[in-house]
């Protein structure tokens, strides 16, 4: 019995039932039954004697690693197109996770180097989604950041260890799961070295950035501070090891394409002998003649290009491919408003033609399938505005017009 009883039999205040302590002494008491309390405290002890063991997370989770196979399959779920890409990062990821599994298994000596990521692809073509999807079947910590908002350390702005604050944080404070997470860097191709790459505008030197990660990336005992920030001497920093971290990089990296394509398509030499112009090559195709002095002329640097064996290359999404991604993954945006009208007892329909507008228009915008969801939003702003004073037992029919801002959406009673 955790309550305390005052002399005339009412109950005292609420005590932890593991170290006694009482309620307002604690962040937070979480009841049981019986007038059973944990406070914090006590979750947090018990929390890091189960994670204590560091071989036993190992070994439940050498026994759930994914295969190939099973990591396509999954990323396939929610993610339309881009095979490739699926495929290769599905071989790089299991093949990461092995090497963790196995770390003093050698096999005649030979040392299996980590191979971080490096995935090239237009806006909206599903590179931060391949990498989330990934983190999300491996139940490893994951954790994202935009390369722009990283600074040298010693200049205002985040430094590159804050990369692994985060990882740190979303894998619950325990550096030892974090140590196994996944990193996705988006945005990489903005932190050119300056002078190569004349769109740029940043005062802090691109380089640096590259140089500070590179350290990361290839794997080094990290020491953060632990609320972010700059270091401060006398602040307590948390060790992270970062070798077993898996890095992967994103960018759409702009102009490479043409770049690519100036050497292997329309050189005297090249293979334009086959009689295609550059723009009938799938940008997968011609990435595929990727050199990495393409990259280091894009203004990233030799050694941390060296630090990303891997190149992903993601395609344009066609209109084919924007249709499916309208209608067809778990999470759907048609399907999401259909349930989200269900609920007003009204039935949504999108005809074919209004999803080619919807597909049309993103195209024309160009930022792949990012602009999917803004395009459908705006089109049923007024939908929703309407809908529910309408009454239930509606049907809703979305046309290319409605789509077009032609006409509105038309609204029919259904038979009760
Ligand atoms: N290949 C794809 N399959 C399904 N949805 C996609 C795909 N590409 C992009 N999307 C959608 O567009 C959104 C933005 O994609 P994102 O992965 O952030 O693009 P980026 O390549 O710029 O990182 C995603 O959240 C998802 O809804
Ligand atoms: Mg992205």
């Amino acid at each position: 019995m955790a309550r305390l009883r005052n002399e005339d039999g009412s109950k005292k205040g609420k005590v932890c039932s593991w170290c006694g302590k009482a309620e307002d002494l604690v962040k937070k008491l979480i009841a049981g039954p019986d007038d059973v309390y944990i406070c914090d405290e006590c979750i947090e002890v018990c929390r890091n004697n189960l994670l204590a063991d560091d071989n036993q997370i190992t070994e439940s989770f050498t026994n759930s690693v994914p295969t190939p196979h099973e990591l396509k399959e999954f990323l396939d779920q929610y993610i339309i197109g881009q095979d490739d890409a699926k495929k290769i990062l599905s071989v790089a990821v299991y093949n990461h996770y092995k090497r963790i599994m196995n770390p003093k298994k050698q096999i005649d000596d030979v040392e299996i180097e980590k191979s971080n990521v490096l995935m090239i692809g237009p806006t909206g073509t599903g590179k931060t989604l391949l990498a989330k999807t990934l983190a999300k079947k491996l139940k490893v910590p994951f954790a994202m950041v935009d390369a722009t908002t990283l600074t040298e350390a010693g200049y205002v702005g985040e430094d590159v260890e804050n990369i692994l604050l985060k990882l740190i944080s979303n894998a619950g404070g325990n550096s030892g799961l974090a140590e196994r997470g996944i990193v996705y860097i988006d945005e990489i191709d903005k932190i050119a070295k300056k002078g190569e790459n004349v769109s740029l505008t940043r005062d802090v030197s691109g380089e640096g950035v590259q140089q500070g990660l590179l350290k990361i990336v290839e794997g080094t005992v990290a020491a953060v501070p632990p609320h972010g920030g700059r270091k401060h001497p006398n602040s307590e920093l948390i060790r992270i090891n970062t070798e077993n971290i898996l890095f992967i990089c994103g960018g759409a990296f702009v102009g490479l394409d043409k770049q690519i394509a100036r050497r292997v398509v329309e050189h005297p030499l090249g293979f334009g002998a086959e009689g295609k112009s550059t723009h009938e090559y799938k940008l997968s195709e011609l990435y595929q003649h990727l050199h990495p002095d393409d990259l280091v002329h894009f203004g990233l640097i030799p050694e941390f290009i060296g630090r990303l064996p891997i190149v992903v290359c993601l395609d344009e999404l066609d209109r084919d491919a924007l249709r499916k991604i309208i209608t067809e993954p778990k999470n759907a945006i048609v399907r999401q408003y259909q349930a989200s009208l269900a609920f007003d007892n009204v039935k949504l329909d999108f005809t074919d033609d209004a999803i080619d507008a919807i597909a049309d228009t993103a195209i024309k915008q160009k930022t792949g399938a990012r602009g999917l969801r803004a395009i459908v939003e705006r089109l049923m702003t007024d939908v929703m505005f309407d809908i529910p004073s309408l009454g239930g037992n509606n049907k809703v029919l979305i046309t290319r017009d409605v789509v077009e801002r032609r006409r509105n959406a038309e609204v029919e009673k259904m038979a009760a």
